[in-house]
């Protein structure tokens, strides 16, 4: 049985900076943040924006009734939730009008959590194929004003629906995983910014990359002329690409992939890091880009969470029937958004610390999303 991923529903807020005025603002050579880091814009999310509101919008674009009725599990993987103990997906559920014939639970594990849902959804729908599973990558990056971390932060959610006999992307069984205690990315309970020891963890992914993608080769009796594409978890888009050229050599084949790795990464350099949705945001950007994608075509997934896990695993594109609703989809997406000064994202950074405790009503004259945040009342998020 074919299972994977059906659909992808996107969904990044509307405000957005601009890596050359940041990197003036911050006395940096703007090339560094656009070639050395290779990112471009950072989508920033305002206060009437969270995790839960971000997964709703991106799933509402893609669900229809007959879905919704088919959805037995809703798997949200977020390192960035909205309370300590009642998990985002029991919000989704609500927001999306889902059965209450639903389980619904949220995942942790830094940026590798949708990938555990991703896993977890097409093991359930092999053993149960009427069914179809929603998984959720949603995060807000935080690192903190001027800090090195600071120009691979972003904002976004991806929305995946797992089903039988999907349309995108068809899952192959076999995955190779990774995983070991360190200390690399990390945010303590009290902390709204991660910490980070930022050269260590690119050798840690560089590490857990090359580890799972040699096990996957012995395992599977692949190597790299077996794929077509290779996407990566995108901190940022120049991780993808040194992990990358740590496979590849001078032959045709090799350049090749590096032109597939361009057209996965555009997107991600427009929005910034999403955590757990870079993966799968680097999928949209490449099924979206690529000049010479066609159904069948053998694609390797590297998925990556700092503290650690890594998981290396494969898949075919199916017939992508949806291929221009989503290349729509992510037009008005990115297209639509509004460019803010660096004086506005650092006075809405500072805005999103922990809540405090009271009752109040944030000021909603700029959301134009669907589902959004209206304030906190008796504890409660509205
Ligand atoms: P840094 O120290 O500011 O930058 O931190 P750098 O000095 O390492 O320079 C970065 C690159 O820019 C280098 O290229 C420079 O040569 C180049 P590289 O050698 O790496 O190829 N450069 C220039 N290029 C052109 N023109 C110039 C110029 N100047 C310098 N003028 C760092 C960079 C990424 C460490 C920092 O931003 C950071 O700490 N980021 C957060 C951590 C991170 O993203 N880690 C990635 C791996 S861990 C992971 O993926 C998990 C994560 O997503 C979290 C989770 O799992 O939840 C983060």
């Amino acid at each position: 049985m074919k299972v994977g991923i059906d659909k992808l529903g996107f969904y990044t807020p509307e405000t957005y900076i601009d890596m050359t005025e940041l990197a003036n603002a911050r006395g940096e050579d703007p090339a560094k943040y656009l070639i050395g880091i290779g990112q471009r814009k950072q989508a920033i999310a305002p206060v009437t924006q969270d995790v839960v509101t971000m997964a709703a919008n991106a799933a509402t674009k893609i669900l229809t009734p007959a879905d919704k009725q088919s959805i037995k599990m809703v798997l949200f993987g977020t390192e960035s939730g909205v309370d300590n103990s009642k998990a985002t997906a029991v919000y989704l559920q609500t927001l999306l009008g889902l059965s209450a014939d639903v389980r619904a639970v949220e995942i942790k594990q830094a940026c590798y959590g949708a990938t555990a849902g991703v896993q977890m959804a097409c093991d359930y729908v092999r053993s149960h194929p009427t069914a179809s599973v929603l998984v959720i990558g949603a995060d807000i990056a935080r690192y903190g004003l001027n800090t090195p971390g600071e120009v691979t932060q972003g904002a976004g959610a991806v929305a995946m629906l797992i089903k039988a006999d999907p349309d995108l992307i068809e899952l192959e069984a076999e995955s190779v995983f990774h995983s070991a205690d360190v200390m690399d990315f990390w945010r303590p309970l009290y902390r709204s910014e991660a910490l980070v020891d930022g050269h260590y963890s690119n050798n840690v992914y560089i590490d857990f990359f090359n580890q799972t993608w040699q096990e996957f080769q012995n395992r599977t009796d692949t190597n790299i002329s077996d794929f077509d594409a290779f996407l990566f978890h995108l901190p940022y888009t120049k991780m993808g690409l040194k992990a990358l050229r740590t496979i590849t050599s001078d032959d045709q084949h090799s350049q090749d992939l590096l032109t597939e790795f361009e057209a996965a990464k555009k997107f991600n350099a427009e929005v910034g890091n999403i955590y757990t949705g870079s993966l799968y945001l680097s999928l949209i950007s490449w099924l979206v880009n690529s000049q010479t994608l066609a159904s069948g075509n053998h694609v390797g997934f590297f998925s990556f969470g700092s503290g650690a896990q890594g998981e290396f695993f494969a898949g075919n594109v199916g017939p992508s029937t949806q291929l221009q609703n989503l290349k729509m989809q992510m037009e008005a997406s990115l297209n639509q958004r509004r460019q803010i000064s660096i004086k506005e994202y650092e006075a809405m950074f500072e805005a999103r610390r922990p809540f405090e405790a009271g009752d109040y009503a944030f000021d909603l004259s700029e959301e134009k999303a669907q589902f959004y945040l209206k304030g906190q009342q008796n504890h409660q998020l509205l």
